[in-house]
């Protein structure tokens, strides 16, 4: 499978979230956060100041949060620095899994996930779905396993004041969505990358559910030996 750098991997991430919303304009974006996507919001948001994606009729739900921090240390504030501020979207189109009662209920009220772009932690995990996490799960409150508190300690200063608890959307609610891109970035995921596409189906690596997802693409700035969807055989 060939392979992007990280600007190209961001920028093609950034066209199909682009293209998305202007095939339908009040499409459901599923919208992560952490060091991964923050070149695609970079495009985005360029583009945005230029006049040339209009985000008025969009929804973006983050993926996730965290409970128990400071305004500055949450994902709502993560969205709205990088990515809100440069666009038009309307303030009730933001939404934020801490900010509502049943976030699933939201979800399929505003119309269902229509594109959610994922990043991949070190031990598989999507969003905060931690391994072990029941496939049935729906939005929920889940604790952060330590390896992904360490991951995320760089804008908390040090580990003690990352986070322990945070509020996700489940496996269940991303497989809803009608489309997804999982995107990874670094030779450091290429080993989990493999795992979750080449292995076994299982909770102990989250990611691996997507293998039984309808659409889901894998974009990475690194080679892997395989394509996920895989390609179209070749017509005998
Ligand atoms: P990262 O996080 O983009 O900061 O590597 C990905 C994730 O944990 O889902």
């Amino acid at each position: 499978m060939s392979s992007y750098s990280y600007e190209e991997l961001c920028e093609r991430v950034a066209n199909a979230i682009a293209g998305q919303i202007k095939i339908k304009s009040d499409s459901c974006l599923g919208l992560p956060t952490g060091h991964t996507p923050l070149g695609v919001y970079r495009y985005l948001s360029e583009w945005s100041r230029q006049g040339r994606i209009d985000w008025s009729k969009a929804r973006c739900f983050a993926l996730d949060d965290y409970l128990g921090t400071s305004e500055e240390n949450t994902f709502h504030y993560y969205l709205e620095k990088n990515l809100y501020s440069h666009t038009n979207i309307r303030p009730e189109h933001k939404f934020n899994p801490c900010h509502t009662d049943d976030y699933d209920r939201l979800i399929a009220e505003q119309g269902g996930l229509d594109l959610t772009i994922l990043g991949i932690g070190g031990n598989g995990h999507i969003a905060f779905n931690e391994p072990g996490t029941i496939a049935a799960s729906w939005t929920h409150c889940t604790f952060l396993n330590q390896s992904t508190r360490v991951a995320n300690q760089d804008s908390f200063g040090e580990l003690a004041h990352v986070p322990t608890r945070g509020l996700t959307m489940g496996l269940a609610t991303i497989l809803q969505s009608r489309w997804i891109i999982l995107m990874a970035n670094g030779e450091k995921k290429k080993t989990i990358v493999e795992n979750a596409f080449r292995g076994p189906v299982t909770t102990d690596l989250p990611a691996s559910l997507l293998q039984k997802h309808p659409r889901t693409d894998v974009w990475t700035d690194f080679s892997l030996d395989f394509s996920f969807p895989a390609e179209s055989p070749a017509l005998v």
